[in-house]
């Protein structure tokens, strides 16, 4: 299950057993205390993954997920995708809930800090945002966001049996904890999908159709999450803080 074997499994709890704290980020991934490597794909839930038909770049698309989630995928050789769907609610006013799904994929660095930087493809990343307060909302637009997370670790998850990647924001505020889902990780074709390059070349037309073929499922309108959070109001803060 999640592509571990159960004598590696069985060596993690071991060296679980013998040093219970979380892993705390290096430079590089060479040290000696990373339990396992990032690489693979990591989710806060089954339901939200990287790869696949979460996200169709080339025709401003999304299948939303059942519920909300996050995931992000890594390779050892520095690359990542990541997909978010999330509610936010507004502290003065909690009606207005946000809604936003997004996606990006690029390159990603591990600082020698501790920290981890994530550099998208510029053309490739997608966001939708339902804001029942603004007054333009629901338009899939392109999303560029160089991400800097302060802190990352691994730890192994005796209680699921599974490895646990935590993220800390620049901010210090903490991302939704993720399992490791898969390894190897579910991603798109790790280069431009549209767009042109850093060398200008454009997308090539084969890696478009490896990407529509996998795009199956119907996408829903975001509408009913978010009419149900206008009128649930705090009672459904709660609740999303909870999902979250
Ligand atoms: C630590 O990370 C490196 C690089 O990803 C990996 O090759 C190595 O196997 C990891 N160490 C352990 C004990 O898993
Ligand atoms: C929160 O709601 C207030 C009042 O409607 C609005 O002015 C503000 O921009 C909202 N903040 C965010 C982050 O959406
Ligand atoms: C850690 O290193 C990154 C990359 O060099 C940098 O952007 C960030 O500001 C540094 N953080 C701190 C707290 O120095
Ligand atoms: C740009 O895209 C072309 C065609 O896909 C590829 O051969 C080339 O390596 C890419 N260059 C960069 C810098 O990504
Ligand atoms: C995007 O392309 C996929 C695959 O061809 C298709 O299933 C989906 O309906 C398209 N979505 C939109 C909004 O055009």
């Amino acid at each position: 299950m999640f592509g571990l074997s159960p004598s590696s499994l069985t060596t993690a709890l071991a060296l679980l057993a013998a040093a219970t704290t979380t892993v705390s980020a290096q430079g590089d991934l060479s040290s000696t205390n990373n339990i396992t490597s990032i690489e693979g794909t990591w989710s806060s839930n089954q339901h939200v993954q990287t790869g696949g038909a979460f996200c169709n770049p080339a025709n401003y698309s999304f299948t939303y997920p059942a519920t909300t989630g996050i995931s992000y995928s890594f390779t050892d050789t520095g690359f990542f995708e990541e997909a978010q769907y999330r509610f936010t609610s507004n502290a003065s006013n909690p009606s207005c809930i946000t809604a936003y799904i997004l996606w990006q994929h690029g390159t990603y660095q591990l600082n020698n800090n501790g920290s981890m930087t994530l550099y998208p493809f510029p053309s490739d990343g997608r966001i939708q945002v339902q804001d029942p307060c603004a007054a333009v909302t629901n338009l899939i637009t392109e999303y560029n966001q160089v991400t800097l997370y302060a802190d990352w670790g691994i730890i192994m998850d005796s209680t699921r049996g599974n490895y646990k990647l935590e993220l800390n924001r620049f901010d210090g505020a903490k991302m939704p904890p993720m399992w490791l889902m898969a390894n190897p990780p579910n991603m798109l074709p790790t280069q431009y999908l549209t767009g042109v390059n850093a060398s200008g070349q454009a997308a090539r037309k084969r890696d478009l159709d490896g990407l529509t073929k996998r795009s199956g499922a119907q996408a829903v309108s975001l509408d009913l999450p978010v009419l149900l959070a206008a009128s649930l109001g705090t009672l459904l803060v709660g609740a999303v803080g909870l999902v979250l």
